[in-house]
């Protein structure tokens, strides 16, 4: 299988942007929000197109900081990972995570993301784990608990600098933004 097409929000042409923003509110059922889309700009892309140029799986890697035991972690945070319906079950959104996965390896000190209900065992089969502790995020006003997240939020350890080894039973806090912080 060819590897997917790697490349920055930056030089996505206007024409690919819409192109994909169709693909994930398809993929997602219409669930896929303004604010889900501006999660997914801002790094790095990677690309899988039919025979017929057309885009068939795409996911985003951003960065974010995760706080844990004290430490901000630099963070490759996965987002808008779909393949589009009809091209599923063919090895492309494991070819997707490979190349994700490997940036992240290259760049971050961990990777995470949010699952959707129905990818948790895409997700736990490549090795992400799943965070049992109490999630938040960090507003202006403070931390705020994000009790319905917990469960869905997955990390895919990558060597974290000196410090303590990461605790999958502790708390995890994101940094605040809008729509879905997680
Ligand atoms: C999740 C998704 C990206 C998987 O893409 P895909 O191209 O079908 O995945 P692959 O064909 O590469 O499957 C890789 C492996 O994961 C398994 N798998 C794929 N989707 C799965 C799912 N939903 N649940 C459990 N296992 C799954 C496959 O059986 C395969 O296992 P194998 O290696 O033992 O054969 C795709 O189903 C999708 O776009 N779903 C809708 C959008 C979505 O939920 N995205 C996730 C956002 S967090």
């Amino acid at each position: 299988m060819t590897a997917p097409q790697i490349v920055h929000t930056a030089y996505l042409e206007p024409a690919t942007r819409t192109e994909l923003r169709a693909l994930l509110d398809e993929a997602f059922d219409g669930e896929f929000s303004d604010e889900d889309w501006s999660h997914t700009l801002g790094g790095l892309h990677a690309l899988i197109r039919a025979a017929d140029g057309r885009i068939i799986g795409h996911g985003a890697v951003i960065q974010r900081r995760l706080l844990h035991g004290g430490r901000a972690l630099r963070t490759g945070y996965l987002e808008g990972v779909a393949v589009r319906a009809g091209h599923r079950g063919q090895g492309h959104g494991a070819a997707l995570l490979a190349a994700l996965e490997d940036i992240v390896h290259r760049a971050y000190d961990l990777g995470a993301l949010s699952s959707s209900d129905d990818a948790h065992a895409f997700y736990a089969a490549r090795g992400w784990q799943r965070w049992r502790g109490p999630t938040s995020v960090l507003t202006a006003e403070g931390p705020a608990r994000t009790a319905d997240d917990d469960g869905g939020v997955y990390v895919l350890p990558v060597g974290a600098p000196a410090g303590p080894p990461l605790d999958l039973g502790g708390a995890l806090s994101c940094d605040w933004r809008d729509g879905d912080v997680w």
